[in-house]
């Protein structure tokens, strides 16, 4: 009883053995529609799944590589459940493969579909091996190994006419028993259809057993035109007595001397059935692949010969570029690489179009100022031109350079920057489209006049912007030049004043002229030219004058040595003062604020000890003080000191003059004849 229980447990548990074994057998089937995700199921040596395409790579180009691929679960190749004598299972594959060879010369050497008792197949060798056996095990019985070979080299007993484009069927040897051409049949032909292995292209392949008829088909096509009726080779061959119980199935190939990319673009298998079909428009391309040089001594040698000319050239042009620069001197000092402000000169010399006389839109005290568009930026910057200036003491006219470059306001012409070319130093500022106050007082383009609004609003902009220069930056800035055309107006008629600064310049001794004194006849304080000590009072004094010229439309200086300022005075005394307003005008302007400019304007000029400071001048331009002008301050001599100092820079002053005396009033009698 015991006994009898046992033993059926025992036949219980075999059957289920067997059952396991069949329903193992008959579940053998897989596809692949591209290798995405068949890491986990497939066993690889040298070979890739290509992301993220997912083609399989079997090799790339390298010469004498291998590359395997198996399905990691073993196949049961026999039908047990038919023991004594179990016929091999039929079993069918398809797969798409796609061998891409460099263009110059044939490629190596092909793969092939394995039927094999391992996943390792060890002691392969390349080549004609295609990595499957090697010189000592090829042809031996104990390979049990079916290979469909697709090779693309002509070897071994392959016949001639073969010619290496070929396919075959090898049991246990790589001397297959049966080859054909690599071809297909036309449907409902006999007419084969040449087909090249190496083409690129891809090709579909399918090899079906009949485990019944023991018959082993092989067909191949252009991937996607379908599965010829008729296969290449059928090749009658009982598989049972070479192939093992468990065999594995998978892909090997190999390059050579000669080597080519070798890819299986999707695969799919059943055991006793027919194999799942691919979607041939899903699976995956291969990636493009670079072209190797070729190795041809001839093309070799033209390429170095190339390379050595253009060496050359390059050589030349380099020494050429290096040579200009140097000979540009443009070799900075190492102090010149911290200056943030330094301009490069070719880009000065472009934007300038080489400093030629059509570019120039001014010449003042200083130099020539070019308008120009910087290469770099595209920008519109103006480029004033200082010639005849000394290397000695660059560093400091740096340093101060640099300290004006970090003055911000909007009623100053900004300066960019700077760059030292030899003796010449040129300063880059922003451009200012509409000209300078002077122009559009004395000189309109299209005799269009400056209305009273456009003129209180430029003489508001101008104190604001001498405001920040004497009382708002880190430093006090003298600007030693105030003068309308010293003022430029821009697109939206506010003045820029500009040139500030530059004076001091002088004192560095980075200038032409290193006299003390510096300003433009006609606005120099008088005190200025005994003491030679330039302040804000004299820049305020300057202011006055200019303000006066706004309001009169009339130069500082008339013929005879008339002075605007005096003359001015004189019709305030006499209680008449808007007689000086600008005739221009057509008395179109506000008494209020013509009185006040003009007060303003003689206070300003004024002895030092009444003049206000800007800060003042501010608040009598807003309304927010009420201005006082006391005719009991008593008279100054605008005179005092103009015989010696225009005697002694005479010079230096004749180019100012030259502006100021073009058009002039005859005399101040109220009747203004303008010359010219
Ligand atoms: C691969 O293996 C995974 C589990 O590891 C399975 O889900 C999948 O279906 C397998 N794919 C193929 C094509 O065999
Ligand atoms: C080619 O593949 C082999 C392995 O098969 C690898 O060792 C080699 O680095 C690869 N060469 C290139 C250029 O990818
Ligand atoms: C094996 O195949 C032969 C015919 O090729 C058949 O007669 C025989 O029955 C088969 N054996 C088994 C166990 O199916
Ligand atoms: C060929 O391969 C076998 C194993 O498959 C190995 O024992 C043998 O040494 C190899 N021969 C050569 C010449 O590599
Ligand atoms: C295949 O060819 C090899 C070598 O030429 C030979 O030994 C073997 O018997 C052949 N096998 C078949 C099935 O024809
Ligand atoms: C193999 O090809 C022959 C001839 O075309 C055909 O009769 C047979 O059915 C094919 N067998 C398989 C399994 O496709
Ligand atoms: C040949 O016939 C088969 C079966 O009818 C078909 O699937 C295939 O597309 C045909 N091939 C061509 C090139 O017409
Ligand atoms: C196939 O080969 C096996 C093993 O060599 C043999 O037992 C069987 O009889 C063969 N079948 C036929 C039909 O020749
Ligand atoms: C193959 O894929 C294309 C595109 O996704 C699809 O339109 C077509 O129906 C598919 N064919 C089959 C036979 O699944």
């Amino acid at each position: 009883m015991e006994m009898g229980n046992s033993s059926a447990l025992f036949l219980l548990f075999f059957f289920f053995i067997r059952l396991n074994i069949v329903a193992q057998s008959q579940s053998s089937s897989f596809i692949f529609q591209g290798f995405n995700g068949g890491a986990t199921n497939l066993s690889l040596q040298g070979a890739e799944i290509i992301k993220p395409s997912g083609a399989l790579k079997l090799t790339n180009r390298s010469r004498y590589v291998i590359g395997h691929a198996f399905y990691v679960k073993p196949i049961q190749m026999f039908d047990t459940s038919a023991s004594p004598s179990p016929n091999a299972s039929s079993f069918s594959t398809t797969f798409v493969f796609e061998i891409s060879t460099p263009r110059s010369g044939r490629g190596g050497h092909g793969l092939a579909f394995l039927l094999a008792p391992s996943t390792k197949l060890p002691g392969a060798q390349p080549e004609h091996y295609l990595g499957i056996l090697n010189s000592t095990n090829n042809g031996e019985p104990s390979n049990h190994i079916l290979i469909v070979e697709f090779d693309t080299v002509n070897g071994f007993n392959d016949k001639a006419e073969n010619q290496g484009n070929h396919v075959g069927i090898g049991i246990n040897t790589m001397f297959s028993n049966r080859s054909e051409p690599a071809s297909y049949y036309i449907n409902g032909t006999d007419h084969k259809e040449e087909m090249t292995l190496e083409s690129g292209e891809p090709i579909q392949a399918w090899i079906e057993y009949d485990g019944e008829q023991k018959v082993l088909n092989v067909t191949i096509s252009p991937a996607e035109i379908g599965k010829p009726m008729r296969p290449l080779i059928s090749f009658g061959v009982n598989l049972t007595g070479y192939i093992k119980e468990t065999m594995y199935v998978g892909f090997s190939a190999s390059t050579g001397e000669k080597s080519s990319s070798h890819y299986i673009l999707g695969w799919s298998f059943s055991l006793n059935g027919v194999a799942p079909a691919l979607n041939v428009s899903e699976l995956p391309k291969p990636p493009k692949e670079k072209e190797p040089s070729s190795y041809n001594p001839k093309i070799l040698a033209l390429i170095v010969s190339l390379c050595l000319v253009t060496f050359l050239l390059l050589g030349t042009l380099v020494f050429f570029l290096i040579y200009r620069k140097w000979s540009n001197s443009e070799t900075l000092e190492d102090w010149e690489k911290d200056c943030p402000h330094r301009f490069r000169y070719k880009d000065l010399y472009a934007a300038t179009k080489g400093f030629k006389e059509s570019e120039v839109i001014g010449i003042g005290g200083f130099g020539s100022v070019y308008k120009g568009v910087l290469p770099t930026t595209g920008g519109e910057v103006a480029v004033k031109k200082i010639t005849r200036n000394s290397l000695q003491g660059m560093r400091e006219f740096a340093a101060e350079i640099e300290s004006l470059g970090r003055l911000r306001h909007k009623n100053l012409v900004n300066l960019h920057g700077w760059c030292k070319q030899k003796n010449d130093l040129l300063l880059v500022y922003e451009y200012i489209p509409n000209g300078s106050l002077d122009t559009l007082l004395f000189k309109p383009k299209d005799g269009s006049v400056l209305d009273w609004e456009q003129r209180f609003n430029i003489v508001k902009g101008i104190a604001s912007g001498l405001l920040y220069l004497h009382e708002e930056w880190e430093q006090v800035v003298i600007h030693r030049d105030v003068k309308p055309s010293n003022a430029l107006i821009d697109a939206e008629m506010n003045a820029r004043l500009g040139d500030f600064g530059l004076a001091r310049l002088y004192d560095h001794g980075g200038m032409p002229h290193t006299t003390n004194v510096v300003g433009t006849f006609g606005y120099i304080a008088p005190e200025l030219t005994q003491t030679g000590k330039a302040s804000t009072s004299s820049d305020v004094f300057a202011y006055g004058i200019l303000l006066l010229e706004v309001a009169t439309g009339r130069r500082p200086i008339g013929s005879g040595d008339l002075l605007l300022v005096e003359w001015v005075r004189e019709c305030h005394q006499l209680g008449r003062i808007l007689d000086v307003a600008d005739p221009l005008l057509n008395s179109s302007y506000v008494v209020k604020e013509m009185e006040l400019v003009l007060k303003l304007g003689l206070m300003c000029s004024h002895k030092t000890q009444f003049r206000p400071t800007m800060r003042q001048v501010m608040r009598y331009l807003s309304g927010e003080k009420q201005l006082r002008f006391n005719n009991d301050w008593g008279s100054i001599d605008y005179r005092q000191g103009f015989d010696e100092f225009s005697s002694r820079t005479f010079d230096e002053i004749s180019t100012v003059c030259m502006y100021v005396y073009s058009s002039v009033c005859s005399h101040y009698d109220g009747a203004c004849l303008l010359l010219s």
